[in-house]
């Protein structure tokens, strides 16, 4: 049974108002959304309420208004294409608390959609106001969160609001939790994890985290150059955070009281600049030319790579191995996430990757679908693989 409460829990909902906390807080250009991912997220749970016969009111937010209403921060172009999504119309209150949202709560007929404003036009919502949250509860009778990717901020919509109301899961954060909890939680051992993306700096506490729960750790991207540089390696002219050189072999020192195997860069492809199809040249360690920048994982890298993904059950992946988004220094990240992916299909592997980067990485292989599973959460995932409690899931838990 899942430690925190699930929607399925959820009893006599014909009637009742169901405040949804959904995160729409998507892509936007020119007030036209360019990837629905999120709001597709959010419409297992629309409709399982919806045909409970429950009044549904949506709870988002959009960027960062910091409490002041801006127009251009209106959630109002969700709507229609969230009403085409759902076949059914939607109600929009331009205001998500007082007299306006109340009365559009009010005229919702059993089974009807509705969406509020920008929770975010508030201050009390960032601020985790007790008052913003009471006005808030007071437009429910129960609470569903089915937003991950928000679960890491203690706002009055995600903590608070549980707190007042009784308060479920929806589906697509009870799929988020039980896909992570497949890959740190109670993994299928061996568990190998790929972390990558430019700095270690950004990634220190998930490092930490990671090599005392994981069998593997394969290190890759401009953060395993300091790694390299560290172990007393020449990184040339690349992106190398040396300060943190002590961290990094502190980092090195516990993967091994810990019994992970940390997977560094056996060789590396490198060039003089970054820039679409420029000469990419295959290295050994310490064999670069001064100006010489390193731009992704070489071939016997690669190799040993996919042989550890083969002789693991298990693969949690955040942040590229190269610079996937110039070819041809894409070449780490694809072949290892297309790798990944074949295995994953023919049911040999649980693969969960998250982030944003990471995602791009995948949908750019091609293999996003073919993943266990892939995580739209940003913040949220990263503080999750840190270890950290995140305060939206804690609220759901206790029963
Ligand atoms: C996200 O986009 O990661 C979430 O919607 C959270 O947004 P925030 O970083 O502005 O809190």
């Amino acid at each position: 049974m899942a430690d925190f409460r699930t929607l399925e829990e959820a009893e006599g909902l014909k009637g009742k108002r169901v405040l949804v906390r959904v995160d729409f807080n998507v892509p936007m250009e020119d007030g036209r959304i360019t990837d629905d991912s999120r709001i597709r997220a959010a419409l297992p749970t629309i409709h399982y309420l919806s045909l409970a016969g429950a009044k549904v009111v949506l709870l988002a937010h959009f960027d960062r208004p910091r409490g002041r209403r801006e127009e251009t921060m209106s959630l109002r172009p969700v709507v229609e294409p969230l009403s085409n999504l759902l076949e059914q119309p939607v109600a929009f209150s331009t205001d998500c608390v007082g007299a306006v949202a109340r009365k559009v709560v009010q005229g919702l007929e059993e089974g009807g959609v509705a969406l509020l404003e920008n929770l975010r036009f508030h201050a009390g919502e960032e601020a985790n106001d007790p008052a913003f949250a009471d006005k808030l509860a007071s437009l429910g009778d129960v609470y569903v969160d089915d937003s991950f990717s928000t679960a890491h901020r203690a706002h009055a919509s995600t903590e608070a609001i549980a707190r007042r109301l009784p308060s479920f899961a929806g589906l697509a954060m009870q799929a988020e939790l039980e896909a992570l909890d497949s890959a740190l939680g109670h993994p299928q051992r061996p568990v190998i994890g790929i972390v990558g993306g430019s700095k270690v700096s950004t990634k220190l506490d998930l490092l930490r985290n990671l090599v005392t729960k994981l069998d593997k750790l394969a290190i890759g991207g401009g953060m395993a150059n300091t790694f390299l540089y560290a172990q007393g390696h020449d990184v040339g002219s690349s992106m190398c955070e040396k300060d943190l050189a002590e961290t990094a072999r502190e980092i090195i020192g516990l993967a091994g009281k810990n019994n992970c195997k940390l997977f560094l860069p056996l060789d590396i492809v490198v060039a003089e600049r970054l820039a679409a199809g420029v000469p990419a040249r295959v290295r050994g360690l310490g064999a670069l030319d001064e100006d010489e920048k390193i731009l992704d994982a070489g071939p016997e890298t690669i190799a040993r790579l996919k042989r550890a993904i083969d002789n693991s059950a298990t693969l949690i992946w955040n942040g590229p191995l190269g610079v996937f988004e110039v070819p041809p220094f894409d070449k780490a990240t694809v072949e290892c996430a297309r790798h990944a992916a074949k295995l994953a299909e023919a049911g040999k592997l649980v693969a969960i990757a998250g982030g944003g980067d990471t995602v791009a990485a995948l949908h750019h292989a091609g293999v996003a679908s073919e993943f266990t599973y892939v995580s739209n959460a940003g913040g949220a995932f990263l503080e999750w693989m840190e270890g950290r409690k995140l305060p939206g899931v804690e609220a759901l838990r206790g029963r």
